[in-house]
């Protein structure tokens, strides 16, 4: 009982266009933890923050973490934060995670438009320096394989990920 792969990554570093990818070219369904959170609350994530704070958007999180994980024949993809939770990490290890690399240039062009990105808002750039450099460890301890994004098409990314499934 296991979703087929696991990406996970910071904000920015193409987790659902790849898992949508994948998704695509596997034939199998693409399940999305933040998705899952927003129908299991009837809201927006940014909404959840500004109405409750983001200690209950990762106890929401936690919960959609630990149902998708039990989710067989899906490409499931995390929220960027996912990773910061011990027992999240813990529960990872027995899965197929792939850690989506991305340079923070990379990334702060990515989200750098979008504004449903709660934690983000205000200095994109500054913001997701700290983040990313506070998770880079986090994210790679759980990983099974590293993709490094930068310079590289979704389906050259997509393709280096089905070789090693
Ligand atoms: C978050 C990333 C978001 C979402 C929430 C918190 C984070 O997902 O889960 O806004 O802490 O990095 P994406 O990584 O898909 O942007």
């Amino acid at each position: 009982m296991s979703p087929v792969v696991v990406l996970v990554g910071p904000p920015g570093s193409g987790k659902s266009t790849i898992a949508a990818l994948l998704a695509e070219r596997l034939q199998i369904p693409h399940r999305d933890t933040d998705a899952d959170v927003e129908i299991g609350a009837g809201k927006p994530i940014s909404d959840i923050f500004v109405d409750a704070g983001e200690e209950a958007f990762r106890s929401l999180e936690r919960a959609a973490i630990v149902a998708a994980l039990t989710d067989t024949g899906v490409v499931l993809s995390l929220g960027g934060g996912a990773i910061l939770d011990p027992a999240t990490r813990a529960d990872l290890a027995g899965h197929n995670v792939v850690y989506l690399d991305v340079s923070l240039t990379e990334a702060a062009k990515r989200v750098g438009m979008s504004v449903a990105r709660p934690l983000l808002l205000g200095n994109v750039r500054t913001q997701l320096r700290t983040l990313m450099e506070a998770r880079r460890p986090l994210y790679a301890e759980v990983a099974k394989l590293t993709v490094v994004t930068d310079g590289k098409t979704p389906d050259v990314i997509a393709a280096e990920i089905l070789e090693h499934l």
